[in-house]
Order: C-alpha cells, then structure tokens, then sequence
C-alpha cells in the first residue's frame, strides 16, 4: 500500500527533523510543517479518502500511529530543550556568593564645612550665637558703617566686587547703596549690633569675595567667621584669652600663637594674629614663606564711631571683633599646601577629611 509507506517515510523524516531542532522556536516550526494544519502528514491523510474501504481500516491505523509517534517526539524534544534552556539562564544569572562587595563610599561634608561647624561648637561653648548676613550687601554696611566711608583709602585694601551702582536712585546716601558681594564678613557686626541691644556675643560664618588671582595662599571666594562681642568692661585681655582658647581647641596645645599690631577701619587698637605654621613646625618653609607663621585672622577693639554708627552707647560699652578665615585654618591645621584644592572637588583629596 503506497499511502503507508508513504506514512512511513514521513514519520522518519519527521523524527529526524524533529530530533535536529536546535531550539524551541525551530522545533516548533517543524511541528507545524508536519502536524499542523497546512503540515505534511495532513495532506497525506487527505489522500485517505481515495482508498478502498478494505484498505482504510489499516492506512487509518498507521496514521494514527505516526501522529501520535510525531507529536511525542515533539513533547519530548521540547522538555529536553526547555531543560537545556533553563540550564543556561541558571548557569548566566548565577552569582558567585564568594566575590567580595562593593564597598559604598559615604558622603561627608566638606573640611570647610567642617571647620565652620567645629568653630561654631567652640563658641558656642563659650555662649555666643550664630548670625548670618546677606552675601550681595550694600556698601554702607561693608564699608561705611565700618568707620570707611567713600573716599576712604582702606577701601582700595580689598578689591571689591561691585553688582550694582544705585547711587543715583538715592541721592541722600550716595554711593553707599551700592550693591557689592560683601569683601569681609564685618557687615554682619553692624547688621547684628543695629537690631540687638548688648550684651552680644556672635559668630558669624559665611562666603566673601574679593577680586584676587587664586594662589596657593589666595582664592577670589573664601570662608571667613566673624565674632562680636560688645559689653560693659570688655577689654583687649578679654580678646586675647578668647582667640588663645579657641587656638588651642582648633589646632591643640602644641601651636603657638602670637598677635601683631596691624590696622583696620573698625578696630582700634587692631591686630593680626598668627598660629605657628604645621608643615614645618615653626622652622619656615614654601606654604609659610619661610616666616614659621602663617596669618589667620584680623582683630581688635571695636572703634567707637562703629558703636555709635550702629547706635550703641560707646561711653557705656567697649567690644571686640575678629574675622579669621576658614581655608586658612583648614590648611594650618591639616598641612594643605595649596588652598585651591578645597575648591576643587578631587575626591582623592577631599575623601581624606
Ligand atoms: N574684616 C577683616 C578682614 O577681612 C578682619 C577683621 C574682622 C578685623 C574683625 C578686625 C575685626 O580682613
């Protein structure tokens, strides 16, 4: 009977095709050309109708046999595809629970903001507060009511920032409403002493700019922390002993401290105040130009025009001032020899704090 060899021929070649599938998707590809509705063993079966009635029985029988023979040989194909499968993606997802972890590096503040916060936790000891002062001022209060008025020379001592000239807007303080990005962190003083009766002891850290080329010593933006104190019987002693308590807090008993007569507008007497440099220990090297000391802050008795200026009796009371900048203490206290780094954001460096 030429149908069943026909059937015959068919399931070999479908158990061959089938056993050669490479992948689920070509297995089934072969199922649906042999089993499907269009598929090779279907149009053999329509053929079925054109035998004798004797013969059927038997054509019928063998091509149950080769469909059921074919679809099993597909099932199972696919389990051992579908298991070679599953293999692989377990094999390409699995971790290896033996590799070390990758280590999360924690965020940190900044030194400065780290020297600002330790300053402030140092007087703050000693019963001071913290106030703060706008950044963009205007020129009364970074100059004039500091004891500098217009024409003063000491102006040209810090190379300013100038934002906006509105003198022509208000003729009754000409010049002095100018706006500038604030040279010193002093304005607060004046700011802090026109709204607040004495006694006063504030702290006031923030951002000031001046027009310099940045150096290893100098940058165009810096960090400088003001204290004011102004109350009755207050004397030079009482400003030394408070900046040699603070030196020894920031820098350790170690550092020595020294102060030396200086000027500005709004102290009188003033002073600068030295701390003994830490690359070199005082012995004198490139970051300390060779001197052993390095400058960090200005100081002195607040000049009486500046009380009364602000509007506080100066027969009654006497204050200090100081203003010391924060780069400088960071670089002292850690041995940067460079302040541009600290503004900078490599973290081979700044991780180190
Ligand atoms: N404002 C001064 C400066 O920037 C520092 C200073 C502050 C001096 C307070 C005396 C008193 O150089």
């Amino acid at each position: 009977m030429a149908i069943v060899d026909e059937l015959r021929g068919l399931r070999e070649a479908g158990e061959a095709a089938i056993a050669s599938a490479a992948d689920v998707a070509s297995l089934e590809a072969v199922r649906v050309s042999y089993l499907g509705k269009k598929g090779s063993l279907t149009s053999v079966l329509r053929g079925l109708g054109s035998l004798t009635p004797e013969e059927r029985p038997a054509a019928g029988k063998v091509s149950n046999e080769v469909r059921d023979a074919l679809e099993e040989a597909v099932a199972s194909r696919r389990a051992a595809l579908e298991a070679v499968a599953l293999e692989a993606r377990v094999d390409s997802e699995k971790a290896d629970v033996t590799l070390p972890g990758r280590r999360r590096v924690p965020g940190r503040r900044h030194l400065i903001s780290q020297i600002v916060e330790e300053t402030v936790r140092i007087f703050i000891g000693l019963g001071y507060m913290v106030a703060e002062g706008p950044e963009a001022e205007l020129d009364y209060y970074n100059f004039t009511a500091l004891n500098t008025p217009p024409d003063h020379p000491a102006r040209s001592l810090q190379d300013t920032f100038y934002l906006a000239d509105l003198s022509g807007e208000r003729a009754d303080v000409a010049g002095e409403s100018d706006v500038l990005l604030r040279t010193h962190t002093s304005p607060v003083q004046v700011r802090v002493m026109e709204r607040t009766p004495p006694p006063i002891y504030v702290l006031a850290p923030g951002r000031v700019f001046r027009r310099d080329v940045a150096d290893p010593s100098h940058l165009p933006q810096f960090t400088q922390i003001e204290g004011l104190v102004v109350d009755e019987g207050i004397t030079f002693g009482d400003l030394k002993g408070t900046l040699e308590h603070f030196c020894r807090e920031m820098f350790g008993e170690d550092r020595r401290v020294r102060l030396r007569p200086h000027f500005f507008p709004f102290t009188e007497p003033s002073a600068e105040v030295d701390v003994s440099c830490g690359l070199c220990a005082g012995a004198g090297c490139r970051f300390c130009k060779g001197s052993g000391w390095l400058e960090i802050m200005g100081c002195g008795m607040v000049d009486p025009n500046v009380l009364g200026l602000a509007g506080i009796d100066s027969e009654r009371y006497t204050g200090f001032a100081f203003g010391m900048g924060a780069e400088r203490i960071a670089a002292l206290k850690y041995g940067v020899p460079d302040l541009r780094v600290l503004v900078e954001s490599d973290m081979r460096f700044l991780r180190r704090f």
